[in-house]
């Protein structure tokens, strides 16, 4: 098999990963024919939106990609066949979600999105492919697509690249643009080689070839989980050391700029926070924990298991926290929470902080009001029926979406600033002060109100990792 010239890309799964970054390959490749497709047809019916406000995720710098290349040489379409059957390359790009059953029950990635793609391709494919795999993936998955794609009886060669994606939401544009590296893992073979440079060539036209990595297709799939863990490890590191602070009288700022200066530490995701939230993280992590457990080293999975203890400890630590400093009861306080979005500039809110803590504070009966400029009231409400802690109606009792800030906050005893969007920043807060209980309570989930000026105006204070 040789394919050496890719003209038709297909991507099935028009999500956070498959639009964004298929939209970058057209605008970059204006050569290349990119058709994203989904089964989903109100997804694919909103990407088509002529009203561009309306696409189905909220990114910026997305809807002027999408407006210079949609309609050109980037396409949306249910036409999952048509898709498969043009394309020389095939990008898999669907959900893989923590297992909710079975086998692997809240650990392991269920892969029954991926295999039903794999299935699709070897009914369809009639010629030669380069089949991708975008999603993020447990090492040695490409065996298992390989398997099924090899036995197709139809004598149509397919090679498996692993091309795992590092954007991060909210910035997923830039990161597209200037991807720190590209990794590429393909068989070490002469064809796996030959589709191995044919994906190269493509993310040549803007990526310097220097920062696109190839590696087998093991490390490429293992790279990917490994770099969601050491991520989220800071973040649980510096949580962890946010709770000593506050016990201790130290400022985890101060912590944190002085180990960040430490050029072997380096100074980014070191912003303790209500805990890390979004798709991945958590997903990842349990994954990787599966799979060490998986080869027995019970260690290694110990290990990495407790990053996510943490970030969990770190969500109830905060939500108790309000419970206790408000007299060890919020039955019947309004409390007001300031974003719901699991970081700003994007309108995910799966695995957020802010339904944990909502949550936890539902329990002790109080009346939460949320407020997110990206987040509808039912995406917060199907958040709250995902954690299954009580029935819909009392969900629907308990939380409301505030219509604007200043509404949100009327007749608080608390807020909680649980997403860093900028707009917080600039609201009117004395305005807000003079509207709330008295004492008026701020928790600062994010640290990035100015707390001396919400200090005179009269506010309560807490900062989170600040004794
Ligand atoms: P998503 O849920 O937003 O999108 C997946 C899409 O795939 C959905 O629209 C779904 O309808 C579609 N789909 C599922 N099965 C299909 C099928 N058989 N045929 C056609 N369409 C199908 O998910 P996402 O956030 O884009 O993540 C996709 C993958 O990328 C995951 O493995 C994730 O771990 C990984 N990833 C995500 C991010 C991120 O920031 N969200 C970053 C890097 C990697
Ligand atoms: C993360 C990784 O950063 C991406 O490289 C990866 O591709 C992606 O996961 C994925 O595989 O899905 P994302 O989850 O979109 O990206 O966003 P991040 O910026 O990593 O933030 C994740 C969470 O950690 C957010 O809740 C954020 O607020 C929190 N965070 C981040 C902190 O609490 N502190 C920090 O210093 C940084």
């Amino acid at each position: 098999m040789k394919v050496t010239e890719v003209k038709n890309i297909c991507c099935i799964g028009a999500g956070y990963v498959g639009g964004p970054t298929m939209a970058i390959i057209a605008l970059k490749c204006p050569e290349i024919k990119v058709t994203v497709v989904d089964v989903n047809q109100n997804r694919i019916d909103a990407w088509n939106d002529e009203d561009l406000t309306k696409l189905p995720i909220y990114e910026p710098g997305l809807a002027d990609v999408v407006k210079e290349c949609r309609g050109k040489n980037l396409f949306f379409s249910v036409d999952v066949d048509k898709a498969i059957d043009e394309a020389e390359m095939i990008f898999i790009s669907v959900n893989t979600p923590t297992k909710s059953y079975g086998k692997g029950k809240g650990m392991g990635a269920d892969l029954k999105y991926i295999e039903l793609c794999a299935r699709q391709i070897a009914r369809v494919a009639k010629n030669d492919k380069i089949v991708v795999e975008k999603s993020t993936l447990p090492v040695r998955t490409a065996e298992a697509i390989k398997s099924i794609l090899d036995h197709t009886g139809s004598g149509v060669k397919f090679q498996i690249l692993s091309n795992p994606e590092f954007l991060a939401e909210g910035t997923a544009i830039e990161d597209l643009k200037n991807a720190d590296r590209v990794l590429i893992g393909g068989d070490d073979t002469p064809e796996g080689k030959d589709a191995i440079e044919a994906l190269t060539r493509i993310y040549a036209h803007w990526i310097p070839r220097e920062r696109i990595l190839q590696t087998n297709v093991w490390s490429s799939e293992l790279s990917k989980l490994t770099a969601n863990a050491f991520l989220a490890q800071r973040i649980s590191s510096i949580n962890s050391i946010s709770a000593l602070c506050e016990s201790s009288g130290a400022n985890v700022h101060e912590v944190a700029k002085a180990i960040g200066a430490d050029t072997r530490i380096g100074g980014k995701f070191l912003k303790p926070s209500v805990g890390f939230g979004g798709s991945c993280f958590q997903k990842d992590i349990l994954n990787l924990v599966y799979i060490a457990k998986s080869y027995n080293l019970h260690e290694v999975a110990n290990y990495w298991e407790q990053v996510i203890i943490m970030n969990d400890y770190q969500k109830s630590r905060f939500a108790e926290n309000i419970i206790s400093t408000l007299y060890n009861t919020v039955s019947g306080k309004k409390i007001a929470l300031l974003g719901w979005a699991f970081k700003k500039d994007t309108n995910d809110t799966r695995e957020t902080a802010s339904m944990f803590v909502a949550d936890i504070l539902m329990s002790d009966l109080a009346d939460v009001y949320a407020y997110d400029p990206q987040v509808t009231e039912e995406q917060m409400i199907n958040d709250l029926i995902y954690l299954n802690t009580r029935s819909e109606d009392e969900n629907r009792k308990h939380l409301h979406k505030g219509v604007d800030p200043y509404e949100t906050c009327k007749d608080a005893h608390a807020i909680a600033i649980l997403t860093e969007w900028d707009e917080f920043v600039g609201y009117d807060w004395k305005r807000i002060y003079e509207n709330m209980m008295k004492p008026a309570f701020i928790f600062d989930g994010r640290n990035i109100l100015p707390h001396d000026e919400l200090r005179k105006i009269g506010f309560l204070v807490k900062s989170l990792g600040v004794g």
